[in-house]
């Protein structure tokens, strides 16, 4: 399968920004359960209560502007793209329109974010089963 028709998918890390509402984690996940599942996006968005990490996969097209609309958004900042292109296989997450989880380990986002393109996802693949989704 190539490239174009395949399975694509992004991971970044950010961090919140100062005095959201305590909602709004709440109010994305719910918001984006709906999107994705129209846009065929499937994945999961980590928060340790600072920092976000997200993979998200899906079609080339709505990978590409899901990913253009979140680093838009003015609740979080500081958006460091680690991975964005095909991944080959399966969907990693599918039937999670988006699974979200919450991190104890503070320092495992931080350090994800140190790594980029396949290494990054390598590590954040050994995250998941330490991680309790829902
Ligand atoms: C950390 C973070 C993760 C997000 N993840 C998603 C997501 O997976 N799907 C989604 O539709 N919106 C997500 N959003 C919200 C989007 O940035 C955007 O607000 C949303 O897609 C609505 O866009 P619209 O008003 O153009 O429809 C996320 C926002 C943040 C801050």
């Amino acid at each position: 399968m190539s490239s174009n028709t395949g399975l694509h998918a992004f991971l970044y890390c950010s961090s919140i920004c100062p005095e959201q509402p305590v909602t709004v984690v709440g109010d994305i996940v719910k918001a984006a359960r709906e999107k994705n599942t129209a846009l065929s996006l499937t994945g999961i968005l980590v928060f340790d209560g600072q920092h976000f990490c997200q993979y998200l996969e899906g079609p080339s097209s709505s990978v590409s502007s899901m990913l253009q609309s979140i680093c838009e958004d003015h609740r979080h900042t500081d958006v460091m793209l680690q991975f964005h292109g095909p991944v080959d296989g399966e969907r990693q997450f599918k039937g999670w329109a988006i699974a979200y989880a919450q991190s104890e380990q503070e320092l495992a986002l931080d350090k994800i974010a140190n790594f980029e393109g396949r290494e990054a996802l390598a590590l954040f693949r050994q995250l998941l089963p330490n991680l309790d989704y829902c």
